[in-house]
């Protein structure tokens, strides 16, 4: 084997052992996960199953609220939410059927809804205005309709 053939493969697997170290470290030691998506429900019983039994907005401090939304085949529970400019929500959502996208336009909030997992997000609507809610992840035939609004007033 030429000497730089050598050269560049130890380069090569000692950076993807670095990179597995990196990651390993982040995970174990400093226990680096993604957001929500630790909780898990039965996507069988979600209706039955509290506090997907009652979805819905619900005010929880000054100008804070709590919403809980159900993802299923094409739509979201409760669909056309209006919150007050300053508002900080904090969503926790589940899918009934297959993966959803939610994803609010205009933000950084941008979520796969899992069956089977509790997802939850907090975002804090500073500007007025009507957010379009999109689901991002192709669903089935009617994915392109699956959207709905928050309206910050
Ligand atoms: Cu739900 Cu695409």
């Amino acid at each position: 084997m030429h000497k730089s053939e050598k050269i560049w493969l130890s380069l090569s697997f000692g950076m993807i052992l670095l990179f597995m170290i990196a990651t390993g470290y982040q995970a174990f030691a400093l226990g680096m996960a993604p957001p929500g998506g630790m909780e898990t429900i039965d996507p069988q019983k979600v209706d039955e199953t509290a506090p997907f039994d009652n979805p819905g907005i619900t005010q929880i401090g000054e100008n804070e609220f709590e919403v809980v939304m159900v993802l299923e085949l094409y739509r979201f529970t409760p669909a056309d939410l209006e919150i007050p400019a300053g508002a900080t929500v904090h969503f926790k959502l589940t899918s009934k059927d297959v993966i959803h996208g939610f994803q609010i336009v205009g933000t950084n909030a941008n979520g796969m809804v899992m069956p089977g997992y509790v997802l939850t997000m907090t975002q804090t609507f500073t500007e007025p205005g009507e957010y379009l809610v999109l689901c991002n992840e192709f669903c089935g035939a009617g994915h392109q309709f699956m959207a709905t609004t928050i309206i910050v007033k």
